[in-house]
């Protein structure tokens, strides 16, 4: 991870070497942490953060379905997001902000919690590698799972999630592979261990719909909305495994993952064995939007202005 100069938490900004927690936090030891990934681009008219109010609401949807409330508001965490930008002087960011159960007590669900937030914002390249951000990557179906309904909820974007994906990841870098993908309890195709999936049958899109245990992306809809517009047909459904296998094209989508073409699953080659000519369309389309290549899509932007003393030099 790169280091920056300064983290944002509980409404103040704070050196990076003093964003520390206490060992006996809640969230530490029961993964009760609600948090968001959301990439700030560089674009011709300085820094835009990717649909942050989206995300945003995200976190806060998240904190819901736990029956937690973050007592900053959404226009508060923007602006939180905004002053982290500003203070590191980042041009394009990852930026991750993250509400956990404070410390006080060790029950398991405590009656009254304190819920801190922090907004941490550093320099983040390709998830998946430049590489196979290009060329695409190699991928398996994992042994694991991912969660069942009504066990641990995947539209919820919460810590303790991500021991799925842990899982998911770590058996596939241990069999060589690049990413894992989650198979949901009945065997249908669910997602990556940090990516939605999709994949092309003969010029039709397929995506695993809403209901197969996946984290409802927002690059996912932002794919599924430009597609659309392309002049695909989008198919939300589930999706048998041996789909993947037959698909003409596969890729993945996500803050992290951006949009990686996946050229081979399980060692079987996916297509030609590279980044398909749709995967390829839409991937121009998706970062057409931060060059103004792509047009249409600029409420999507959240344009940082410089501090109002850098305004005033220039
Ligand atoms: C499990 C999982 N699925 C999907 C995604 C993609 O979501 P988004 O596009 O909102 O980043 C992520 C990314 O955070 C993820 O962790």
């Amino acid at each position: 991870m790169q280091e920056v100069e300064f983290i944002w938490k509980n409404g103040k900004i704070i050196p990076w070497a003093e964003a520390t927690v206490h060992l006996m936090t809640h969230g530490l030891h029961y993964g009760t942490s609600f948090f968001e990934g959301i990439r700030v681009y560089e674009t011709p008219e300085g820094p835009a953060v990717f649909r942050l109010e989206e995300h945003i609401k995200r976190l806060h949807d998240t904190a819901k379905i736990y029956g937690q409330t973050i007592t900053f508001s959404v226009e508060e965490i923007i602006t939180a997001c905004e002053d982290v930008i500003r203070a590191n002087k980042l041009k394009s960011a990852y930026i991750r902000p993250i509400a956990y159960v404070g410390y006080g007590s060790m029950l398991v669900a405590p009656k009254e919690c304190t819920i801190d937030l922090a907004v941490a914002a550093f320099p983040w390249g390709a998830y998946l590698g430049d590489e196979g951000l290009n060329n695409g990557i190699d991928a398996c179906v994992s042994s694991w799972n991912r969660a069942a309904p009504n066990t641990i909820p995947t539209l919820a974007k919460a810590g303790g999630n991500y021991l799925s994906g842990f899982l998911i990841c770590s058996e596939a870098h241990d069999r060589g592979f690049d990413e894992g993908i989650g198979l949901t309890v009945d065997g249908k195709l669910s997602e990556g261990a940090g990516e939605n999936l999709f994949l092309i049958k003969n010029g039709v899109i397929y995506t695993p719909d809403s209901s197969s245990s996946i984290l409802s992306g927002i690059t996912r809809d932002t794919i599924i909305t430009l597609a659309k517009e392309m002049g695909y047909e989008i198919r939300e459904q589930a999706i048998s495994r041996e789909a993947l296998y037959l698909a003409d094209e596969v890729f993945f989508t996500g803050t992290a993952a951006e949009v990686t073409p996946v050229r081979s699953i399980d060692r079987k080659q996916i297509g030609e064995g590279q980044a398909g000519p749709v995967t390829k369309k839409i991937q121009k389309t998706f970062f057409g939007m931060f060059n103004g290549t792509t047009t249409g899509h600029e409420h999507w932007l959240h344009h940082i202005a410089p501090a109002a003393s850098a305004q005033k030099s220039a």
